[in-house]
């Protein structure tokens, strides 16, 4: 073992001793080395999503954090080459907001169910079905989506953003779990518009208007207006497993991503953000806890507490985030690839929405 090989195994087995077999620390601390070498070289900067696996986790980033947290350090770097430990609409989100820089995904099949389930023609109809109310899009959205919204958001602020529009309405997009949750926890109706079979097929300007009219008179009180996309591993999660979980461990403290159902989060005793997750295991005193989401992140949060015992329900896990590998980022760097480009047309529009939301803070 080389020098910094030495040194990076040192670091990732204080952290991982008791969560990664010795074997494969020592090879993966030799992976991270190389990179970190690499990134000194190019000058670049490593943000990892809190989903990593943990020698990942652990190792290479300079910033670890949520969703919002990484947009953040993204949008603050001054390094040439962000390279992004995450999924691609995270990669394009740093992209938006640094577009002098180069931006590299570590792999090409880094996507999300929640961004592939809405496109930007979608947004138009809905725009034109429901004219002049605002349009919130959660991040887990591609740039051409962003591009149509008036403010983005993040599952640590979706709230902030909402009340931030000071409007009755809301259009807000694709995740009826997560905007399910925002309207449970603001006492707002939700409605899901058939957008395929009316707005988007509308065949003259009067028949739209009928169908603006028909729409809007129905809404009482607060509303918002979803879509139905979902993301594929949150989804997954039932009351059913709470209740068998609790039965079986009557001291656990459950913890939801706000990407579960309303319901789920309902049965659960906290929901936040992956950062807002981790920050509770943290500062709270119970000796064992549940998460319902992607499971590396409880061997993260294992690693960090290792007074406390996380239970994890691992046969659900993201197949996208779990693409993103120490061998792939290494031959990110290397050959630098995959290069995140967004057309600059959609990226100004894009960052407007991307730019109010990081203001609101
Ligand atoms: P966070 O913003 O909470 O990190 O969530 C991102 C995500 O994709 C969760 O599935
Ligand atoms: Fe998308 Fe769900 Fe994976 Fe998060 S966990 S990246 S929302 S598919």
């Amino acid at each position: 073992m080389n020098q910094q090989t030495q040194t990076m195994y040192d670091k990732m087995r204080a952290k991982l001793e008791k969560v990664v077999p010795d074997v494969e620390l020592r090879y993966k601390a030799g992976l991270a080395a190389e990179i970190l070498e690499l990134k000194r070289e190019k000058n670049a900067v490593i943000l990892g999503h809190n989903y990593m696996e943990p020698a990942l986790y652990y190792s290479i980033p300079d910033f670890v954090g949520d969703s919002l947290e990484l947009s953040r350090k993204a949008a603050q770097t001054n390094k040439d080459i962000i390279v992004f430990c995450g999924v691609k609409f995270m990669a394009e989100t740093a992209k938006i907001l640094n577009p002098t820089k180069t931006v590299l995904l570590p792999s090409e099949k880094a996507g999300c169910s929640l961004a592939a389930s809405i496109t930007a023609a979608d947004v138009r109809a809905l725009k034109r079905k429901f004219p002049g109310v605002p349009v919130v899009s959660y991040v887990n959205t591609y740039a051409d989506v962003k591009a149509e919204s008036d403010i983005c958001c993040t599952s640590s602020n979706a709230i902030a953003v909402v009340q931030s529009l000071k409007s009755d309405r809301v259009i807000f997009l694709p995740d009826e779990y997560l905007g399910g949750n925002v309207a449970r926890e603001l006492g707002w109706n939700i409605i899901f518009p058939e957008i395929n079979s009316t707005a988007k097929h509308a065949k003259n300007a009067k028949e739209e208007e009928e169908l603006n009219l028909s729409d809007l008179s129905g809404l009482r009180g607060k509303t918002m207006i979803g879509w139905r996309g979902r993301c594929e591993v949150h989804e997954k999660f039932t009351v059913k497993d709470i209740k068998a979980v609790r039965q079986q461990f009557p001291e656990v403290v459950i913890l939801a991503h706000p990407e579960c159902s309303p319901e789920v989060v309902a049965a659960s005793d906290f929901s936040g953000s992956t950062g807002a997750m981790i920050r509770y295991v943290e500062q709270s005193k119970a000796p064992q806890y549940l998460l319902l989401t992607e499971c590396a992140m409880g061997d993260n949060i294992a690693a960090a507490n290792p007074d406390k015992e996380m239970l994890r329900l691992c046969s659900v896990r993201c197949p996208h985030m779990n693409q993103i590998t120490l061998e792939d980022t290494l031959d990110a760097l290397k050959l630098d690839r995959y290069i995140i480009e967004v057309p600059e047309e959609i990226r100004q529009r894009a960052y407007q929405a991307v730019e109010r939301m990081i203001a609101i803070g």
